[in-house]
């Protein structure tokens, strides 16, 4: 894992204008999803188009300590046979979940209500993370937790086989909470519900249901969403195609909008609208996407972004509202607003300080180690885009995406932009630097 290797400085330069037609990785969120219930199904799941990034080969390795079998054919299929809810195996040895928080939060709500008791441990970064948040919901059913002071892993999870069905409001928007409450749920007998107040992705309602589970999904009067779904339940195996994943697909994205010769079309990406918060803020800003062959697969929206750089970018004020629908995408679009004119003021960033680093912190070191002017204000980030002086040196934090972002902003730059360690974008995106080089990208080795 990124954790143990030697540290790889690496930097871009600005570059010429982007060309060409790619297509990233699958979706992160649905490729943990499409093992961890493959191999809660009974029968064989196959799995294409998964994204072999570290933190879902993780999840692989970690499904099949608790039994499931997990194979990938040469052509890249894999293939998961599944022990079914309630029948897993309690596993001999530690878990590593690497730097996958989405991983060890949902393996959480599954062993929670299962017999067994599971340890599990993580890098460097995910061992600095909150696990209270499923560790409360998941309580309430009757699962025990011992975890590090402030709830950090390396944690326990004693599951229980008397599991109590809970209903639980969440105190803030995350689908990973979401998700480890519902899966909690398959093997609790009754009715477990998650109100949350603010819509968050609903992969996990949408493949539940595409293995054969009665999730019902209801809009409350204030925008929020009740999920609710009845066990214990039996899962069918069911095919997967993965769509490509919009948060890796944002980098090339926003790589486009700041040239404004580029011309670029990122192929199958999912569209899910609780996924497109940044494709809506970038077109506000004035960018040139275009949205073509959009079509409906395994129960996503998929389509082609086509992205052109001519229109220079404009600040906006983006509501916090918008915050889960991109979440994932703040330091990128912080780069995008760097390249913008006037001022961009993110709102309501509070959950981005605890992400796989302090990424608002991350964001504004990384913005001023490169002449930006920005400034936080309470969960705000407000940045003043123009000339972008780069020369900076980013401390990535095992962070891929603070990474990325960095090294998206160096293509534009004065000066050379360098990250500190490019070894954590393995985690998401692999092909990263292959396909950015392709699309045109200066990136080279940085000294440290
Ligand atoms: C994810 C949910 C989000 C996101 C993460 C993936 C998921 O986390 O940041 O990368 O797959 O459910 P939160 O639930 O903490 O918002």
């Amino acid at each position: 894992m990124s954790s143990s290797q030697t540290k790889r400085p690496l930097q871009s330069l600005k570059s010429r204008a982007l060309k060409g037609d790619i297509r990233v990785p699958g979706d992160k969120s649905i490729s943990h999803r499409s093992l961890m219930f493959g191999g809660l199904a009974i029968g064989e799941t196959k799995i294409t188009g998964l994204l072999e990034g570290e933190d879902v080969l993780a999840t692989a390795e970690a499904m099949r300590k608790l039994g499931a079998t997990v194979n990938r054919d040469n052509d890249g299929t894999w293939h998961v046979t599944g022990v079914g809810v309630g029948a897993l195996r309690e596993p001999d040895s530690v878990i590593d979940m690497g730097n996958a928080g989405t991983g060890i939060r949902l393996m959480a709500g599954i062993v929670a209500t299962h017999p067994i008791t599971t340890f599990f441990t993580g890098d460097a970064s995910l061992c600095k993370r909150p696990m209270g948040r499923v560790a409360d919901p998941l309580a309430e059913f009757g699962a025990q937790f011992i975890t590090r002071e402030r709830g950090r892993p390396p944690m326990a999870v004693i599951g229980t086989d008397e599991a109590k069905p809970v209903t639980y409001t969440l105190p803030m928007a995350s689908a990973q909470v979401k998700s480890a409450v519902l899966l909690a749920g398959l093997n609790t007998a009754g009715t477990t519900t998650v109100i949350e107040p603010k819509p968050s992705r609903d992969h996990t309602e949408r493949m539940l249901r595409h293995f054969g589970v009665d999730v019902d999904v209801s809009i409350n009067d204030d925008g929020g969403r009740t999920v609710s779904l009845t066990g214990p339940v039996e899962m069918k195996a069911a095919d997967i195609v993965v769509p490509t994943d919009p948060s890796s697909a944002a980098f090339p994205l926003v790589a486009a909008l700041i040239n404004p010769e580029s011309q670029v079309t990122i192929r199958d990406v999912c569209l899910n609208p609780l996924r497109t918060g940044l494709i809506t803020t970038l077109i506000e800003m004035g960018g040139d996407i275009t949205i073509a062959n959009e079509r409906e697969e395994a129960g996503e929206t998929i389509g082609d972004l086509v992205v052109s750089g001519k229109n220079r970018l404009t600040g906006i004020v983006v509501p916090a509202e918008r915050a889960p629908s991109m979440i994932d995408e703040y330091p990128v679009l912080a780069v995008a607003a760097a390249y913008a004119q006037g001022e961009t003021r993110m709102c309501g960033l509070e959950e981005l300080r605890v992400k796989e680093s302090d990424r608002l912190a991350a964001v504004a070191a990384g913005l001023a180690a490169n002449g930006i002017i920005h400034r936080i204000e309470g969960d705000d980030l407000i940045v003043t885009g123009g000339d972008v002086p780069g020369g900076g040196m980013v401390e990535t934090h095992l962070d891929h995406r603070i990474a990325m972002s960095f090294l998206v902003l160096g293509l534009g730059a004065n000066d050379p932009v360098a990250v500190d360690d490019a070894n954590p974008i393995a985690t998401s995106f692999p092909s990263f630097e292959a396909l950015m080089r392709e699309l045109g990208a200066n990136l080279a080795p940085a000294g440290s």
